[in-house]
């Protein structure tokens, strides 16, 4: 399945914005720029990609965790990057590599999720195998609200796993959900007390690495193959007009409304 996306490889771009830890065949990737509420740039999503071109070369991690702290998973992308666009075609990119990448990856992914999932916070999600939710978790999907589109796969994946309206609230009105909405639609697999969230995500993750790593390796890309290469055509096409919604008035007015603290206004806009 990796063929039919087709991923480019990437520079060696350090970051210690994303730390990884391997220990008992788990990959640990912890996204850790607290300040910014672990909002990423393009080296973040570098090097979460790398993760994966990692665990796949490396025949003793049998599984990867994303995780971030007790308080935050990340804010999605930095809305400062959004200003300068997307450098080059969707897949080139630092973002785009890194969603083809989780859509494709060989060895099953775990995340453990608290405080902000917003953007990419949510739909890098929909790549996971299980995902583990503090009570605190606030996910949200506010590419609407940016004047911005879906991306990540969300615009399929959401409307044939969770209804049509459901999936175009979410993605239309990008309104905020809790880990027990996520647990109602079947997004997630357990909400947990924060400071519980990663050692039960874990947890999952031990009893992944312990199991036939071939027949885990299968089962993966069986469960990706109902994608294949509409989930790439979907990725691709929301990647395009993402990036021409970067250069939109209406996003421009989001992200200034953002960075002075007050509420957008998209009255005047056709
Ligand atoms: N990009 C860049 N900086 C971000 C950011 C992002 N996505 N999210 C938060 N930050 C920054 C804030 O600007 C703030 O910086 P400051 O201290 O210089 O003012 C700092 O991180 C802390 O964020 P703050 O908004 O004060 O935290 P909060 O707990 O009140 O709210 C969020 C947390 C996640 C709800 C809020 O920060 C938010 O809505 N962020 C934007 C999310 C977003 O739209 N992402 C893009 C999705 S496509």
């Amino acid at each position: 399945i990796a063929d039919i996306f087709d991923i480019k490889t990437a520079g060696d771009i350090v970051t210690d914005l994303v730390l990884t830890e391997k220990k008992n065949h788990i990959l640990t990737v912890r996204i850790n720029r607290l300040d910014r509420k672990n909002a990423l740039t393009h080296d973040m999503y570098t090097a979460l990609g790398d993760a994966i071109e990692q665990a796949r070369d490396d025949s003793d991690i049998r599984c990867i965790l994303y995780t971030g702290s007790d308080e935050c998973f990340t804010a999605g992308n930095d809305l400062g990057d959004f200003s300068a666009g997307l450098p080059g075609e969707f897949e080139d990119t630092p973002v785009g590599r890194f969603l083809l990448l989780m859509a494709t990856s060989n060895k099953p992914i775990v995340a453990s999720v608290n405080g902000p999932a917003v953007g990419i916070g949510t739909t890098m999600l929909l790549h996971c195998d299980m995902v583990f939710a503090g009570n605190n978790t606030r996910f949200q999907m506010p590419f609407a609200n940016l004047g911005l589109c879906p991306e990540g796969g969300s615009s399929l994946l959401l409307p044939s796993w969770l209804g049509r309206v459901r999936a175009a609230e979410l993605l239309m009105l990008g309104g905020a959900f809790t880990a027990e909405d996520a647990l109602r639609m079947g997004l997630i697999n357990r909400v947990c007390e924060p400071s519980q969230t990663e050692t039960t995500a874990l947890q999952a993750c031990a009893r992944l690495a312990a199991q036939p790593p071939a027949a885990v390796r299968a089962t993966r890309e069986l469960l990706n193959r109902s994608g294949g290469n509409e989930l790439k055509a979907a990725m691709l096409a929301e990647g395009k007009l993402f990036a021409e919604r970067l250069k939109s008035p209406e996003n421009a007015e989001a992200i200034k409304a953002f960075t002075e603290k007050r509420k957008p206004d998209f009255s005047s806009f056709s």
